[in-house]
């Protein structure tokens, strides 16, 4: 049995840190020019320690033994590295995507030259949710599109929403062709037997998690894993060589590493415990609801929109703050650093908001229904551009992502028409407090 108590980084730096060296290295601030955030962040930021190859191949390998990938790498330009590289691995290739995806996935395509086909998704009619592709429009698409060489889906979403794995495994297996999901927001699943199974477990071939969201690493920090028989090792390997610094950050690494350790050693207590945390909360507050993972709470304000209840809250003393606001929702996210303390507060906050009486009644935007682009990412993304207002950008071809962030789904893709009520549900998530990425200061269109 691998003994999950070691973290080989952390040793190693503080191995090296222990013999007091005199450096003449990079980086230039030796651990010495601040004590901000602490000296000993700025002292274990080191450059390549004797062995330290040897010390990220082993902290690589224990993070693999633990959800039993065949090979694992650790990630210092957060989830978004990771999709790039997942879509860098299949280049130029037509590859069948959630419409849900995070921009990020934009971002890849952009690089690899994909030729998507954007495959619909489901919304829950109740809670205005997302609920993902269904297995039927996988086993559609991909009928319609026989040299698909390979599928792109999210699995959990923002809303701890899980999907169809199981289905879409079956589904891409069948053809013969891989499963790549984004799993940013499940570092945690599998840990607990509350929460879903990692994608990974249930047979997808690559799947990226930013461990900085719900594990326990710090920010910009992220894990791509793989178990395949239908991508090579090789090839990840190859495409992460492209992205990746050559001077990856040791504290980053070692966060990583530390994460593993605390998932191993104590996430199934810590998991416990936001069980229990956000069923008290629930049973408290019906407007309070989770999907496939307890730790991932949405807020349905009876009355209000999103970003009110967001507003209210930050203005609180201390100011509590919640993860995702929408003009529906307000989504929390309770971390295995969370304590009583803060789920205690959470709920006295709710109890006492002083919530609108009247509903605001926006038609959720949802993707059940996708035209798709008449140019790939990168075609729109290269073509020559100018900068239009909101209103003149209707009817207009869209070069890049439009999106509320968070959560970063394009509501309008590259290479898409842009189109009137697109434009007014972006104005009314502005108008209610919310930030939409590639509005400000004009919309990129194509030039005519
Ligand atoms: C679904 C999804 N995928 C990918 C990302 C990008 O992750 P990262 O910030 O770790 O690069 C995000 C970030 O919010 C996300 O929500």
């Amino acid at each position: 049995m691998t003994d999950h108590r070691v973290a080989p980084i952390l040793d190693i730096i503080d191995r090296y840190l222990a013999q007091q060296p005199t450096a003449f290295y990079f980086p230039g601030h030796r651990g010495r020019v601040s004590d901000l955030w602490g000296e000993e962040l700025w002292r274990s930021d080191l450059p390549e320690l004797p062995g330290i190859e040897e010390a990220i191949e082993q902290a690589e390998g224990l993070a693999a033994d633990l959800v039993g990938a065949e090979r694992t790498w650790f990630l210092t330009n957060g989830a978004t590295m990771g999709i790039h590289a997942m879509l860098l691995a299949f280049p130029g290739a037509k590859v069948l995507v959630g419409r849900n995806c995070h921009r990020a996935t934009i971002g890849g395509m952009v690089l690899a030259g994909t030729v998507p086909v954007y495959v619909a998704t489901e919304l829950d009619p109740t809670t205005g949710v997302d609920l993902g592709v269904s297995a039927g429009a996988l086993a559609m698409a991909l009928l319609e599109h026989p040299d698909a060489e390979a599928v792109f889906l999210v699995s959990p979403n923002y809303y701890g929403v899980a999907g169809a794995v199981q289905e879409w495994v079956a589904l891409c297996h069948d053809r013969g062709i891989p499963l790549l999901i984004d799993s940013a927001h499940g570092a945690h699943w599998g840990f607990h037997p509350d929460f879903p199974p990692s994608p990974l477990a249930l047979g997808a071939d690559v799947v990226v998690q930013s461990s900085h969201k719900t594990a326990a690493s710090l920010t910009q920090t992220a894990i791509l894993h793989l178990k395949s028989d239908l991508v090579k090792a090789q090839t990840i390997e190859g495409v992460l060589s492209l992205l990746r610094s050559t001077s990856p950050s040791l504290p980053l690494l070692a966060s990583l590493d530390y994460s593993r350790r605390l998932l191993a050693t104590e996430g199934k207590q810590r998991l416990a415990q936001i069980v229990s945390w956000s069923e008290k909360l629930r049973a408290r507050l019906p407007w309070l609801v989770s999907f496939d993972d307890p730790s991932r709470l949405t807020a349905i304000p009876p009355g209000g929109t999103g970003f009110q209840l967001d507003q209210w809250l930050c203005q609180q003393s201390p100011p509590l703050i919640a993860e995702l606001p929408t003009l529906e929702h307000l989504v929390f996210a309770l971390g295995l650093g969370t304590v009583e303390e803060d789920s205690d507060r959470l709920l006295q906050l709710l109890q006492e908001y002083p919530c609108p009486a009247k509903k605001v009644r926006v038609a959720p935007f949802n993707f059940a229904t996708v035209e798709q682009p008449t140019l790939t990412p990168r075609q729109a993304y290269f073509s020559a551009a100018e900068i239009v207002s909101a209103k003149e950008a209707i009817g207009r071809i869209s070069r890049t992502v439009i999106c509320p962030y968070p959560p970063g789904i394009p509501v309008i893709l590259p290479g898409e028409v842009i189109k009137q009520e697109t434009i007014e549900y972006l104005a009314q998530v502005i108008a209610a407090g919310g930030i939409v990425q590639g509005w400000q200061g004009g919309i990129a269109v194509l030039a005519e």
